[in-house]
């Protein structure tokens, strides 16, 4: 955790973009959500893709462990959110957005019933032996019947420390393995991303329903 303060508090924070993501603006259609439904943003750190979704005519429910983050998001959003403190969680509102900071692994069942999830660079930031508490968080924080998009990367682990961890389709099929369904979307080689001095990497793009 250490290491995400240092992070933020350096700015070292080669993941965050500018744009609205791609991938979520080709793939979210497909989960088939009505407007007016809550959606999880797990590690949100200050994403403009929450704006595109609240855009879209959902409540956003971002969960982010830096404080730092958070307040950048709304600042730069030109937003001033109401604070308050949610089983030892600070929460900060601005409709249509809450971002709740602190410890996701932290987060008491049911804090959040969302109806969606939407999952850039967050199961990707976390280690291996780190995912399968993630996808229990997953499914204590959502509705039984919702959808989730998963964007991953794939590459050879031992050619790059990560963040981002690789995260390999049939490994995403395992973690989701009980009470999930897994619909791969999209998988497209990156040789732009070689530059890094990897063999290869792939990105896939999942729909994962909740039974
Ligand atoms: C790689 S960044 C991705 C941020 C965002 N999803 C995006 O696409 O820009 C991962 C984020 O997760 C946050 N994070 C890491 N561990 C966390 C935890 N245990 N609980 C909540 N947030 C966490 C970090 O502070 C960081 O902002």
């Amino acid at each position: 955790m250490e290491f995400w303060h240092n992070r933020w508090e350096t700015e070292q924070i080669g993941w965050h973009r500018s744009e609205f993501n791609d991938m979520l603006l080709k793939h979210w259609a497909s989960l088939g959500l009505e407007a007016e439904t809550e959606v999880l943003v797990p590690l949100c750190g200050k994403s403009l893709d929450m704006v595109w979704l609240a855009q879209q005519g959902h409540r956003i429910v971002g969960l982010e462990l830096v404080d730092k983050a958070v307040q950048s998001f709304f600042e730069e959003g030109g937003m001033t959110p109401e604070k308050d403190i949610m089983e030892g969680h600070q929460r900060y509102v601005c409709p249509p957005f809450t971002l709740i900071q602190g410890d996701l692994f932290a987060l008491e069942e049911h804090t959040v019933q969302a109806d969606a999830w939407y999952d850039r660079a967050a199961m990707i930031a976390l280690p291996a032996n780190m995912r399968d508490a993630y996808v229990e968080q997953l499914r204590r924080q959502t509705k039984s019947g919702a959808v989730g998009l998963l964007i991953t990367y794939a590459y050879p682990q031992h050619e790059m420390e990560g963040p981002p961890f690789a995260l390999h389709d049939e490994d995403v099929k395992r973690f989701f393995s009980d009470g999930f369904e897994v619909e791969h979307l999209e998988g497209i080689e990156l040789e732009d991303e070689r530059e890094r001095g990897l063999s290869s990497i792939t990105l896939s793009v999942f729909k994962i329903t909740r039974i």
